[in-house]
C-alpha cells in the first residue's frame, strides 16, 4: 500500500532525498553524454562506434530499454536509492514514510519494458551490418582486432537482448499452467532454451554494457593515434 501523503505526487521520494549517490550518478551521466556529443566517433577505419550506429537515432528508446531492464532496476533501486536493500529481510527498510515505489508513479515507466524491447531487437541487424562493413570496407576481407571487438560487442548485445525477461514472457511465460500436457509444445522447448540464458541475464546485462563502453573507448584510442587496430587477415576479394 502506498502512503497517501506521497501518492499525490508523481515525483517519487527517491528523487527528492539528499542522496549523493543518485545525484553523482546523474552528474556523471550528463558529463558523459556531453563529452560524447562533443567528441563524436561515428566511423573510423571501417569501424562504426556502437553508440553512433543507428542506435543514435533511437537512443532515448534504447536508454529506456536499459533503464527499465530488471537487472539494472534491481541495482539502481538498491545501490542508488538504497531501497529496498533486500526483499526478504528487515534490510528492506520500508516505513510508512518511505516505501518502495518501483513500478508506481514515475517508475510506472518500468512497466513499458516489454515495448522498449522491440526497439532493441530492431537495431540488432544494424550492429551485424557494422560488423560486415568492418570486414569488407577496404574492398578485401579484412580481419582486424577492431572488427573482432565489434563482433564480440554485437554478440554480447544479442545475448543480453535474447535473455530478457520479456522474451521469456513472449515465448511461453504468459501461460498459467506451463507444465500442463496441453502446453507441452515446441514453444516450451524454446522457452526452456531461452530460460538458460535468462538465468544469467544480470551478468549478460553488465557484460554487454561494459563491452559497449570498452568498444567506444577502443575506437577513440585508435582515433587518438594509438596503434590498436592490428590486422590479422587481409584477403583480396
Ligand atoms: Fe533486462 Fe529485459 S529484463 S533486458
Amino acid at each position: 500500500m502506498e502512503n497517501s501523503n506521497v501518492k499525490k505526487h508523481i515525483i517519487p521520494p527517491e528523487f527528492l532525498e539528499p542522496n549523493w549517490r543518485f545525484w553523482s550518478f546523474i552528474l556523471l551521466a550528463i558529463i558523459g553524454i556531453y563529452l560524447m556529443m562533443l567528441y563524436q566517433v561515428p566511423v573510423h577505419d571501417g569501424l562504426t562506434d556502437p553508440f553512433y550506429s543507428p542506435t543514435v537515432l533511437v537512443l532515448p528508446l534504447v536508454v529506456l530499454f536499459r533503464a527499465t531492464c530488471y537487472a539494472y532496476r534491481k541495482d539502481y533501486h538498491r545501490h542508488l536509492f538504497d531501497h529496498p536493500n533486500s526483499c526478504l529481510t528487515n534490510a528492506r527498510l520500508d516505513s510508512s514514510k518511505r516505501q518502495y515505489t518501483g513500478e508506481t508513479r514515475f517508475f510506472r515507466i518500468e512497466d513499458f519494458h516489454r515495448y522498449f524491447m522491440y526497439t532493441a531487437w530492431a537495431i540488432l541487424p544494424f550492429f551485424y551490418y557494422d560488423v560486415y562493413v568492418s570486414w569488407t570496407y577496404s574492398g578485401a576481407f579484412t580481419l582486424t582486432l577492431g572488427s573482432i571487438i565489434l563482433l564480440i560487442n554485437t554478440l554480447a548485445v544479442t545475448f543480453y537482448t535474447f535473455s530478457c525477461h520479456s522474451v521469456r514472457h513472449l515465448t511461453g511465460g504468459y501461460k498459467d499452467c506451463f507444465s500442463c500436457p496441453s502446453n507441452l509444445t515446441k514453444k516450451r522447448s524454446f522457452f526452456t532454451f531461452q530460460s538458460k540464458f535468462n538465468e544469467h541475464h544480470e551478468a549478460l546485462a553488465w557484460t554487454s554494457l561494459i563491452m559497449f563502453i570498452f568498444t567506444d573507448l577502443y575506437l577513440r584510442g585508435i582515433l587518438a593515434g594509438l596503434p590498436l587496430n592490428i590486422t590479422f587477415i587481409h584477403l583480396g576479394l
